[in-house]
């Protein structure tokens, strides 16, 4: 865990303690059981995302990695397990005949460990736990001036932002890349709202138990008292901004202390506390925000059996 104790303290009172709509950042859903309940989501029949990125980047990682200049190395964005990275991986061993060198970011050390374990035999990887600005700026420093970085950014993680934050974020990553490094960005495509939901909302019950850990989690590492069964996990869509929102909605009223840093408060009956966005895009949504943010748009590929995009885009002068 890369967060400081006091970092995780101070978010979770500051969500807590709002006068509105209580609120999570979502980057702690993933402790050690949350990765791994992440893990088992990206299995389910209903959460066609994953495969649909895993396809595009089987399909066309050659083509990808010949769109690169020689020499490219690889950072990846919360690279989780990194599985869908190895075609990329491949495919550059494939054109050079040695081993990519691969920087995964992310602020999980579980998932780390695993993308290490798991990609040692494709790449020569570099494991960095830090959050996604600070970890691109740290395997930009390390690459030398002629190696390209290619940035991996997949999984539509960067539908966890709002879209003028992610104009912002993509922004404030350009400005750590030279000209000519590479974004490939996997983005989910709005589809019907029954489809998105059930995504978000499985019957096994996977996607609850992920969305409740969070509480779990500041159980664990803050001595807070949640009862975890006393909140029901929700999928909705809300329509304006073309995003699934995740909530936890208590079932009845709820008394929580947390001692460490020393808070308590009281949720009411049918109170939620809002713990992630996933914006779904149009193809419109992605050229803007590739030209909003100092990004030219290279290639473009598409699923034909789950609507996703996966994105090759050019840092521009
Ligand atoms: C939705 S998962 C995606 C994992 C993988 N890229 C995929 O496509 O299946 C998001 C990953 O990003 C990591 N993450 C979330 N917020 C982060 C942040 N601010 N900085 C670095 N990693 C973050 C999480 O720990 C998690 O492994």
């Amino acid at each position: 865990m890369s967060s400081s104790l006091g970092e995780f303290a101070q978010d979770v009172l500051a969500g807590l303690a709002r006068s509105g709509q209580r609120e999570l950042p979502s980057k702690y859903l993933y402790d050690d059981l949350g990765s791994a309940l992440f893990e088992a989501i990206t299995r389910l029949p209903e959460y066609g995302l994953t495969r649909a990125d895993e396809r595009l980047l089987r399909a066309h990682s050659p083509g990808i990695a010949a769109a690169l200049p020689p020499g490219a190395v690889v950072a990846e964005l919360g690279s989780g397990s990194g599985k869908k990275t190895v075609s990329i991986l491949e495919s550059l061993q494939a054109r050079t005949g040695h081993k990519p060198r691969y920087y995964p970011i992310d602020l999980s050390t579980s998932a780390l460990n695993t993308c290490a374990r798991e990609l040692a035999s494709c790449a020569a990887v570099t494991p960095i736990e830090a959050s996604y600005l600070d970890g691109i700026a740290q395997a930009s420093a390390l690459r030398t001036q002629s190696q390209p970085l290619l940035v991996l950014f997949l999984g539509s993680t960067i539908g966890n932002f709002d879209l003028s934050c992610a104009v912002e974020f993509l922004a404030a990553l350009r400005s750590r890349l030279s000209p000519g490094d590479a974004l490939l960005l996997g983005a989910d495509l709005v589809k019907p709202v029954p489809q998105m939901l059930l995504a978000y909302d499985d019957p096994t019950g996977v996607t609850a138990a992920f969305n409740r850990n969070i509480l779990g989690r500041i159980n664990r590492e803050l001595g807070a008292d949640f009862n975890l069964t006393a909140y029901e996990h929700e999928a909705r869509y809300h329509e304006p901004a073309r995003r699934i929102e995740m909530h936890l909605r208590a079932r009845s009223r709820q008394r929580v202390s947390i001692p460490n840093p020393g808070f308590r408060i009281t949720i009411e009956p049918g109170e939620t506390i809002w713990t992630e966005s996933s914006h779904k895009f149009l193809l419109s949504d992605l050229d803007s925000l590739a030209s909003r943010s100092g990004f030219r748009s290279i290639l473009r590929w598409m699923d034909s059996q789950w609507p996703f995009a996966e994105n090759l885009w050019s840092a521009v002068e």
